[in-house]
């Protein structure tokens, strides 16, 4: 078990105050965080008031008269009301340099595991074949990683599922027009889009093409072996194509993780039949529709999810609600998170409640779209290039990387070509993600290459040269582990400084902020704790020299600075992005 964060202890204590003060009212939360007028302020005691219907100063005065009464022993030196009924809380140097030596001499830094035996199937990525990925892909794929390495890192199971769409009757016009023109030497994804392209204009223009393409996709729906091995091909040469993209990202996804929208076509027609049977599937105009209750379009009608086209082809919807009787079946899925754009909400509400109506997500499972909004160019619009069409995944990421070259090259002039390749893409990936993460993912972002490798505010890049500053202190002290250790931390007496105090009390949530991302599937949070312990190591540098303390200090603030370096490196791995010893 992690030791517990000074926040939780003295919210605990509170609690318990409260309880004690006014015993016939349930306590609300409260609400302990860091504060600028004292280590920690306690405002929920208003709430208290309220309940009691009694003047919140006079409320808190009590309840710090019970908490006084109780502490012997805890980690608070003082406590005060303040303002309009907060409470003022000041944390005893000895508890804060405990709560440090805890904290270093354990390696998950106070993180929990309490994602210990669920299970969360995560559908994120979900790239097309034959299609380039696209700047919707990018924030799939960035957030559901992160949400991925949380809650594995949390000690839970992560199932991730690539739900790529490698299937429906585009695939016919593909097959059919490399079968016309058969394709030479090694297919890599601009062929693929060249082919789509063709292809497709082809289709609109060329009736008979469009008939031959539309048999080629019966074919391919009866097996026929030809068309089967044509298809397998341009999956297979997607599949190659995404798998780099994830590399060149530090995505853990890999093949293992793809499960195709076409895995789920044998059984398809059997959940047809299953939504019949419950009564929730009908025909109507000669396709097989579901009206899950409560979805009504503009103009108030009913909203049919379509789980068979007229042409008896299953489609997207059909193929989602296999997805998630498999997921919840066969996986044993506890939870189950989407990470898809804004835009397909209702398309995924609906796949929900025609799953709960029938009866195919026991209560113990909760299902939630992780949904996210749209990436804008400087121009305050929706990204496009100058054709038209969202941006290539690829070409965004490259040009983040082409700006971070030039950070990087600007800062070590005699780096060799090959570190300083790798240290560009490691920079510029992690600024692009950053970028991403960091923005509350329901709202919209600006897509800014240059602000996003800036070495100050709030990017990834200014977290990364952060730690690569508490990393070369720590390489000059020589004998860092020795120097900076728990027992160091022990051994400090005398007052901490304000700047000691403020990082301290940042390190110690740590794991509070962790768990709080997984909760909400939020991973901005982390982003901004992160931030900010960064800025509270800044102050912390500023005011307090570390290598020319006397040496008990010395061996304090080496402990401090070792801990704010696992801190952001452990932090930055949980949003997949590097922590370079250098920048
Ligand atoms: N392939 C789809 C797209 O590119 C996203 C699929 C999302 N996942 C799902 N289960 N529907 O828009």
């Amino acid at each position: 078990m992690a030791v517990p964060s000074l926040a939780t202890v003295v919210a605990d204590r509170l609690t318990a105050a409260m309880r004690h003060a006014a015993p016939d009212v349930d306590p609300p939360d409260p609400q302990v965080r860091e504060s600028d007028h004292a280590d920690l302020q306690a405002n929920g005691l208003i709430g208290l008031a309220r309940r009691l219907g009694r003047p919140p100063r006079e409320v808190a005065g009590e309840v710090v008269a019970a908490l006084a009464a109780r502490k012997a022993g805890g980690p608070l030196a003082g406590c005060e009301v303040a303002g309009p009924g907060f409470v003022n809380l000041t944390v005893a140097d000895d508890a804060l340099r405990h709560q440090m030596a805890a904290r270093l001499a354990d390696e998950r830094l106070g993180v929990g595991e309490p994602e210990r035996g669920l299970t969360t199937v995560i559908d994120y990525s979900a790239p097309n074949v034959a299609k380039p990925m696209h700047v919707g892909h990018l924030r799939s794929t960035v957030i559901g990683d992160a949400l991925a390495r949380v809650l594995s890192h949390l000690g839970g199971t992560v199932v991730a599922q690539n739900h790529i769409g490698d299937w429906g009757t585009q695939f016919g016009m593909l097959i059919q027009h490399l079968h016309e023109h058969p394709h030479t030497g090694n297919h890599g994804i601009e062929q693929l889009v060249e082919l789509y392209r063709a292809a497709n204009a082809t289709f609109d223009t060329d009736d008979a093409f469009a008939e031959r393409s539309r048999q080629r996709v019966v074919a391919l729906q009866a097996g026929d072996p030809e068309t089967v091995a044509v298809w397998r091909e341009l999956v297979a040469e997607s599949t190659r194509y995404f798998a780099e993209v994830y590399e060149h990202l530090d995505v853990r996804l890999t093949p293992r993780d793809t499960v195709g929208e076409s895995l789920y076509q044998p059984h398809l027609s059997g959940l047809v039949d299953d939504l019949r049977t419950a009564g929730l599937a009908r025909d109507s105009d000669g396709a097989v529709v579901v009206f899950p209750p409560g979805h009504v379009g503009r103009d108030g009608s009913p909203v049919p999810l379509i789980v068979r086209k007229r042409d008896g082809g299953f489609g997207y919807a059909a193929t989602d609600l296999a997805a998630l009787r498999h997921r919840v079946s066969t996986l044993a899925a506890d939870r189950v998170l989407y990470v898809v754009g804004a835009p397909q909400a209702q398309h995924l509400r609906m796949v929900f409640d025609t799953a709960t109506a029938a009866g195919w997500l026991p209560d113990h499972v909760t299902v939630a779209h992780i949904a996210f909004g749209s990436v804008l160019g400087t121009d305050g619009r929706p990204l496009k290039t100058r054709s038209g069409h969202a941006p290539g995944l690829s070409d965004l990421v490259d040009e983040a990387v082409a700006r971070a070259r030039a950070v990087v090259a600007d800062r070590n002039p005699d780096l060799p070509a090959e570190a300083l390749v790798e240290r560009a893409r490691q920079v510029g990936v992690g600024a692009v993600k950053y970028a991403d993460l960091s923005t509350s993912r329901g709202r919209d972002y600006t897509f800014d290459p240059d602000g996003m490798v800036s070495l100050t505010g709030n990017t990834g890049t200014y977290l990364q040269y952060a730690h690569a500053r508490v990393r070369s202190i720590l390489r000059r002290t020589g004998d860092e582990v020795g120097e900076a250790s728990a027992g160091a931390l022990l051994a400090g007496d005398g007052p901490l400084e304000p700047a000691e105090r403020r990082l301290a009390l940042r390190l110690d949530s740590f794991g509070d902020v962790v768990t709080e991302v997984a909760a909400t599937s939020e991973p901005h949070r982390l982003c901004g704790y992160l931030f900010t312990l960064a800025q509270a190591y800044t102050a912390f540098y500023e005011t307090c020299p570390v290598l020319t303390a006397p040496p008990a200090q010395r061996g304090v603030r080496l402990a401090l600075c070792r801990l704010t370096g696992e801190t952001l490196r452990t932090g930055l791995d949980l949003l997949g992005i590097a922590a370079p010893e250098r920048l």
